[in-house]
């Protein structure tokens, strides 16, 4: 048996994890930020002092990950987010993630997961599909006003050039790149509060429901 799935992708700061988060909550349903899972590969990878591109390393750390036990908060380091991107260029560490992650989204009442290749691979069944994106110096700005409420020192231009290099290393890979699938929704939200992307999401959603 198959649950209701949700299928939300995007690139980095794009508030897809936002989305999903508050989507899952309203519908009842399990969330999977699938982001977390190559970060925790990038991260111990980085604790034991591990060459990134060291493939084998890399494959064997990703067949050790459960997804029940990631801490989010250990995981949100920037430095762990760079870690993750370049691990997620590794074909091998992707099948052994997106296996974990498929029987993930088999949980009933159903789920929410939200990445860079969930309606094109994870779970391209699935009913609805939403590719949320918004232009590089709106993320960045989202990005630096949250961490100048944490209390952060940030820098605009460091943070939007990172997101261009993080865009275009989720991009431009040879193994799942970061796209639209071909019947994803839309949601640019350039110039949508949360709140508003919430609604119009909701209102695709509950079309298909
Ligand atoms: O979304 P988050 O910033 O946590 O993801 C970290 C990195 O993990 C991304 O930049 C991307 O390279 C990789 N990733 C991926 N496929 C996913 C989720 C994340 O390749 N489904």
């Amino acid at each position: 048996t198959q649950g209701f799935v949700i299928a939300i992708d995007g690139p980095a700061a794009s508030g897809k994890g936002t989305l999903a988060r508050r989507l899952a909550a309203h519908y009842g349903l399990h969330h999977l930020d699938t982001g977390l899972s190559y970060r925790a590969v990038g991260h111990a990878m980085l604790k034991a002092g591990s060459d990134l591109s060291d493939e084998m390393q890399a494959i064997a750390t990703a067949r050790d990950v459960e997804l029940a036990a990631l801490d989010r908060d250990v995981l949100s380091a920037h430095a762990v987010g760079e870690a993750a991107s370049k691990i997620a260029v590794i074909a091998q560490v992707r099948r052994i993630l997106v296996e974990k992650q498929r029987a993930f989204s088999r949980k009933l009442p159903g789920t929410v997961l939200d990445g860079r290749d969930i309606g094109t691979v994870v779970c391209p069944e699935a009913p609805v599909k939403l590719y949320v994106t918004a232009s590089a110096e709106v993320r960045a700005q989202r990005r630096y006003e949250e961490e100048i409420s944490k209390g952060i020192v940030a820098d605009f231009g460091r943070i939007l050039a990172d997101i261009k290099l993080r865009d275009e290393r989720d991009m431009d890979r040879q193994d799942s790149p970061l796209k639209p699938a071909q019947d994803a929704y839309l949601l640019d939200t350039s110039k949508m509060s949360i709140e508003a992307a919430f609604s119009a999401a909701c209102a695709i959603i509950d079309r298909v429901m």
